[in-house]
């Protein structure tokens, strides 16, 4: 059977800052698979040029992690197990966060010009992908009740 049992709070920022080299006048900071980022990473994408009232997100995945790096300006993630959610603001370039998988998420409120990275453990594959959140509460029911007692 699958381990569901993990929260919202298994979910966590990164901070990239202490590996950070500076050379004379300008910044390097390196991201190292099983290192700094938990996972070795499949595949990666960034997002720009996204209007300030887009939202994006709405779905959940049942393998894939990712982590989040806001490269330029600031955006949120409203992150949810089925029975918490939570929110984060992303607004340090060396501040990344990292999404377990089997969470659902909403990210919003860019600012103009926001520069968003994504590091992700699998292949894009559209069945990994939860778009429902009917079908996600389904999918996260064994958990829900053994975490609404925590
Ligand atoms: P989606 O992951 O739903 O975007 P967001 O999380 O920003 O809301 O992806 C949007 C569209 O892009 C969707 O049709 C799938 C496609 N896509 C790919 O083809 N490959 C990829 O690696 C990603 C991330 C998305």
């Amino acid at each position: 059977m699958k381990n569901l049992s993990y929260t919202v709070d298994d979910c966590s920022f990164i901070d990239f800052e202490f590996e950070k080299i500076q050379d004379n006048s300008f910044l390097i900071d390196p991201l190292q698979c099983n290192q700094n980022i938990p996972f070795e990473v499949k595949r990666m994408y960034y997002m720009y040029d996204i209007p300030q009232l887009m939202s994006r997100g709405g779905h959940g995945h049942k393998r894939l992690q990712q982590v989040v790096i806001p490269l330029q300006g600031s955006f949120s993630l409203q992150i949810d197990d089925g029975c918490k959610s939570r929110e984060v603001h992303l607004s340090i370039p060396t501040i990344g966060f990292h999404f377990i998988p089997g969470i659902w998420r909403e990210v919003y409120d860019f600012t103009p010009g926001a520069l968003c990275l994504v590091l992700a453990s699998e292949v894009y594959e559209e069945r990994d992908y939860i778009r429902n959140y009917e079908e996600f509460l389904e999918y996260r029911l064994p958990a829900i009740s053994d975490l609404a007692r925590l």
